[in-house]
């Protein structure tokens, strides 16, 4: 087997890892959910969320994959061999879910950046979306066909993120990122200022800002808080462990994890300001409250946004492209993260060139995400998206670091390990955060979370998530998420193909 790859520099690795995190989460995701719960009362759980758990699992992967060099079930599995590589395969098959799933996000996207310049949406955003370009189903859980207009930009999606990675980790990723990223911010920052100065900018900042602290006691706006934060900074499916085994020995990993942790939310901010800001000039507009224009998921970005371009005045059409045009870039740059979890896993575990792991991993991931191309593909997408977050994404979270912490015992070393060379260091307060405040609230909103979903399939179908079908729920939402640990528990049953044991820790 060749070398294993490497990042060209710091500023290399600090651009792949903020491109990772920086994604449709931040600009699609970020504002509703954060307006779904509480507005700026959401800003505490997501504060704390993001300093004890969200840093400290940053930290925690940066070291895993500094100090294992490997793939996630590699480093996984040199930690503490079989028992603890099915974690790393599961968060792999969790990303390769995603994958799956988020490329059709971008799809979209780029359809809409060339829609905007004509407007193409006319009078009616909504009916446009699913009526013209979705062609969505009536019932969830039929495929209904593949739709031509949307599997045309998912296979563009795809030949570009095998473009990227095929290259390598250095000459692909690395330099993709150096020319996405900065035209990002770039691009980003203008949309964000147009925004700030509509007309009724301020209303929709208020909106978001404007604390609903009633909302503080509700669980569940706590488990939205930490799945956001786990699904925007990339921790928990496998992603960061996986880059930072890509770190030359000499480097850098509190710091380089507080500037990917600050500078992910701080876009994160920035997107809020900007979609806000956008939305209280709608209001405006219709002489409305922002909360009856402001609208969850998919809608925001892909019916009310176009609705709000359609309103503006001058060179809006352009507006309308930079913003759908962010969202492309910054999906770009998070899904070469996603797949190359599963890239570097299946290479190092049957120990197969990049290359050919690329060819296989991206080929089967295209396949299966042209699911979300049918007619029916919106609804497989919100059920695997909902199921896999929750329990998949911070489930890994959770198990992660109660295995860590208190099984394996491997937090005094992993501090030992980055504190000899890093800036920052991480003190008590990591290890605080990790044996006791994640494991308690994130186990106890785990709890709640799953008796809520257990209890509701044996309601009445309404009472499942988006009322959709008992049937769909369970082999569009809980089979997506149990298929992904069984899958993990296969992979982890087969014997290594390679000397797992040759590394310079
Ligand atoms: N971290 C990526 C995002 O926020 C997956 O979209």
């Amino acid at each position: 087997m060749s070398e294993r790859s490497q990042w060209g520099t710091r500023a290399g690795f600090i651009m792949a890892a903020v491109g990772s995190a920086v994604g449709l989460g931040n600009i699609w995701r970020f504002p509703y959910v954060a307006y779904e719960n509480g507005g700026g009362a959401f800003f505490i759980p997501y504060l704390f969320a993001l300093l004890t758990a969200g840093i400290p699992i940053l930290i925690m992967e940066f070291t895993i994959g500094h100090k294992y060099r490997g793939s996630a079930p590699l480093s996984f599995f040199r930690m503490a061999g079989k028992k603890a590589e099915w974690l790393g395969w599961w968060g792999v098959f969790v990303s390769f879910v995603i994958s799956t799933y988020y490329s059709v996000i971008i799809a979209w996207a780029i359809k809409y950046t060339f829609y905007s310049f004509k407007l193409s949406w006319g009078d009616d955003p909504g009916g446009f979306l699913f009526g013209d370009v979705l062609q969505l189903a009536d019932t969830p859980g039929e495929f209904g066909g593949y739709v031509p207009g949307v599997l045309i930009p998912l296979l563009v999606v795809w030949l570009i993120a095998f473009i990227i990675l095929f290259s390598g980790v250095k000459r692909g990723i690395e330099l993709a990122n150096r020319i996405f990223i900065p035209t990002l911010i770039v691009v980003f920052v203008l949309v964000v200022i147009r925004a700030l100065t509509l007309d009724g900018a301020a209303l929709g900042l208020e909106a978001l800002f404007k604390p609903d602290l009633s909302k503080l006691a509700n669980p569940t706006v706590w488990v939205a808080a930490y799945g956001h934060i786990f699904f925007s900074l990339s921790i928990a499916f496998a992603i960061m462990i996986t880059y930072s085994s890509y770190l030359p020995k000499k480097s850098d990993i509190t710091n380089n994890a507080f500037i990917t942790g600050f500078a992910n939310s701080g876009f994160e901010l920035l997107a809020g300001f900007g979609v806000f800001a956008a939305l209280g000039f709608m209001a405006t507009q219709a002489n409305v409250p922002v909360d009856e224009v402001a609208d969850a998921g998919v809608g925001l970005a892909f019916v009310v946004f176009p609705e709000i371009v359609s309103q503006m005045p001058g060179m809006n059409g352009l507006f309308g492209a930079l913003f759908f045009l962010s969202l492309v870039l910054a999906g770009i740059t998070s899904l070469v993260s996603i797949c190359e979890t599963y890239i570097a896993g299946i290479s190092d575990k049957f120990n197969i060139s990049r290359n050919k792991s690329v060819v296989i991993g991206v080929g089967t991931a295209t396949l299966v995400a042209t699911i979300f191309a049918t007619r029916g593909g919106l609804y497989f997408l919100d059920a695997a998206d909902y199921f896999i977050n929750q329990f998949g994404v911070a489930a890994i979270g959770l198990i992660e670091v109660i295995l860590i912490a208190w099984f394996f015992r491997k937090l005094d070393v992993f501090q030992n390990h980055a504190n000899a060379i890093s800036d920052i260091r991480a003190g008590l307060w990591w290890k605080i955060c990790l044996t006791f405040v994640t494991p308690l609230v994130l186990g106890y909103m785990m709890f709640g979370l799953l008796r809520t979903n257990l209890l509701r399939l044996h309601e009445t179908d309404s009472g499942n998530y988006e009322g959709y079908s008992n049937t769909f729920i369970l082999y569009g939402g809980w089979g997506v998420a149990i298929a992904a640990l069984v899958l993990a528990i296969i992979f982890t049953s087969t014997k290594w193909k390679r000397n797992t044991t040759n590394y310079e820790e």
